[in-house]
């Protein structure tokens, strides 16, 4: 899949969201919905969006037993969205029970990505609470190769894991990456940045930029920098 910009729609309702995206006028960015937004609005707001001729990943990262998890995905598959997400510490048998549910009768499916650990967890959390005493950086790469070994096409993961990632998992394995800053812009309470030009260099194949272009004077000037940085050669 080619390399694109996915605009994460952190807003509370669907006002505000379909006020943003008119800003655009035929440019149809690929978005990420995220829980707030789903659950203030339900499927229909994934609809409404998806026949407005937006591409949609939506963020509501599953887990649950593999049976939940799989008639769940099978629900989200018929909304027709892009690409979805689960917690790869649901384990393989998860993984591969998702799989299972967002595969349409005619053989297609969204794209199905991993999280990892969640960069808000850190070392010391993850010794404390989960137990798990090995190096986070070692433990994000583990859970990465188990999402592929499972059958997913790719991981969340942070611009700076995304060489080390293709380098474990292959080229083809997809890596989407938050934490994406403009050279001169402000960081807000996102810690390791890189520019889109950077996470071109790098290797990332998808960045999820929120901030940078939601709060951006000209949020469509924003999305074609963006553009221009990562996608364009
Ligand atoms: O505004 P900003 O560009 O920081 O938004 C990044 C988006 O990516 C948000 O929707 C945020 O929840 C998401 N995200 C992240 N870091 C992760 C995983 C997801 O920033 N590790």
């Amino acid at each position: 899949m080619d390399r694109d910009v996915i605009v994460a729609l952190d807003f509370s309702n669907k006002k505000e969201v379909l006020d943003f995206l008119d800003q655009f006028g035929d440019k149809k960015p690929f978005v990420k919905i995220g829980m707030e937004l789903y659950y203030a609005e339900g499927p229909e707001i994934v609809k409404e969006i998806k026949e407005r001729g937006h591409k949609i990943f939506l963020d509501l990262k599953l887990h649950d037993i593999p049976n939940t998890v799989e008639k769940a995905m099978r629900v989200l598959s018929r909304m027709n969205v892009d690409m979805v997400n689960l917690h790869a510490a649901g384990t393989t048998a998860m993984m591969e029970a998702a799989l299972r549910g967002l595969t349409r009768e005619d053989g297609t499916r969204p794209l199905l990505i991993a999280v990892t650990q969640l960069t808000s967890t850190d070392q010391e959390s993850m010794e404390r609470d989960l137990l798990i005493k090995e190096p986070i950086d070692q433990v994000v790469m583990h859970y990465a190769v188990t999402a592929k070994n499972a059958g997913l096409d790719g991981v969340v993961c942070s611009p700076l894991e995304a060489g080390k990632v293709h380098e474990a998992c292959g080229k083809e394995f997809l890596t989407v990456t938050p934490g994406v800053r403009f050279a001169d812009n402000d960081k807000g309470d996102q810690k390791r940045v890189m520019t889109p030009e950077q996470a071109k260099k790098i290797g990332s194949d998808f960045i999820v930029v929120g901030r940078p272009i939601t709060k951006a004077a000209d949020p469509k000037a924003a999305y074609e920098r963006c553009i221009a940085e990562f996608v364009n050669d």
